[in-house]
C-alpha cells in the first residue's frame, strides 16, 4: 500500500543570489512497512527530504501525502497533531532533556499532548531495547548506544506509522550501530512502521530493502531489495 507520495517536490532556501535548491522536482512513493535507507553525499539534499516527508518543512513546490492526505494543506495544528500522532523522529544527537530522567524522556511526548502511556506498551518497548534497569537513570549516566535507545524508545512511544532517523548511528562506534539499527528493524517489524533512515554507513543501507540515493536534490537511483 502507498502510505507516502511526493509530487514534484521542490525546496529552494534563500533568494536570488544565495537561492540553495536542496529538493528539485522529487517524486516519490513509500510503501507500508518498507525499511528505505536514504545515501548521498553531503548537501545533497538528504535531511531536508526527510524533513519535508516528516511534515517538519513545507516544500517550495510541489504536494507530500501521508496516507493519501496533501499535508501540507492541512491548518498548523493538524499538521503538528499528525506529525506528533504518526511520526516518530530519531536524530544524530539524542537530544535528551538532562534534566529528566530516562522513563520521563521517554514519556515526554505523550505527556505533552495531554494523553497517557499505555504501561504495557512501556514496558514493552524498553524490555525490547534493553533499557530497563536504566528508567531511572538521568541521560548522562547512559552510554551513547543507551542514550540512543532511549530515543528511540522516545520515538516509539506515540505508537507511530513512520520512524524517520537522520543518522541515528552518526555518534556510535560501529557495533553499537549495528546493534541500534537492528532493533529499530525489529521494532519496525513489530509494530508495522515504516522506517526510513538516513546513513552514510554502506553497512546499514545494505540491511535496508530499498536504497534511495541523493545527488544535488535529485534522486539518482533507487533500487528495491526482495
Ligand atoms: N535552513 C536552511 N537554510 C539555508 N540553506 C539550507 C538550510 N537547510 C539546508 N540548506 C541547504 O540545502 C542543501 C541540502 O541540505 P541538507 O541538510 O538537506 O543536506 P544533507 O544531504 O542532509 O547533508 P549532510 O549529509 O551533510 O547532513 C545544502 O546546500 C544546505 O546548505
Ligand atoms: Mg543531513
Amino acid at each position: 500500500m502507498e502510505v507516502i507520495q511526493l509530487e514534484n517536490v521542490s525546496k529552494m532556501f534563500g533568494r536570488g543570489d544565495r537561492a540553495v535548491k536542496a529538493l528539485n522536482s522529487i517524486n516519490l512513493t513509500i510503501y507500508k512497512g518498507e525499511f528505505v535507507a536514504i545515501v548521498g553525499p553531503s548537501g545533497s539534499g538528504k535531511s531536508t527530504l526527510l524533513h519535508t516527508i516528516g511534515g517538519l518543512d513545507a516544500p517550495t513546490e510541489g504536494i507530500v501525502k501521508v496516507e493519501g492526505e496533501s499535508i501540507y494543506s492541512l491548518s498548523d495544528e493538524a499538521l503538528s497533531i499528525l506529525r506528533r500522532r504518526k511520526i516518530g523522529f530519531i536524530f544524530q544527537s539524542f537530544n535528551l532533556l538532562p534534566i529528566l530522567n530516562v522513563e520521563e524522556n521517554i514519556k515526554l511526548p505523550v505527556l505533552l499532548d495531554h494523553m497517557s502511556v499505555d504501561p504495557i506498551y512501556f514496558e514493552d518497548i524498553i524490555d525490547y531495547l534493553g533499557i530497563k534497569d536504566k528508567i531511572y537513570a538521568s541521560p548522562s549516566e547512559l552510554s551513547g548506544g543507551q542514550q540512543q535507545r532511549v530515543a528511540i524508545a522516545r520515538a516509539l512511544i506515540h505508537k507511530p506509522s513512520y520512524i524517520l532517523a537522520d543518522e541515528p548511528t552518526g555518534n556510535l562506534d560501529s557495533k553499537t550501530s549495528d546493534e541500534v539499527i537492528s532493533l529499530l528493524q525489529l521494532t519496525a517489524k513489530k509494530y508495522k512502521q515504516t522506517l526510513i533512515v538516513i546513513t552514510h554507513d554502506l553497512k546499514i543501507a545494505d540491511k535496508a530493502n530499498r536504497i534511495i540515493e541523493i545527488e544535488d536534490g535529485s534522486i539518482k537511483n533507487d533500487v528495491s531489495y526482495t
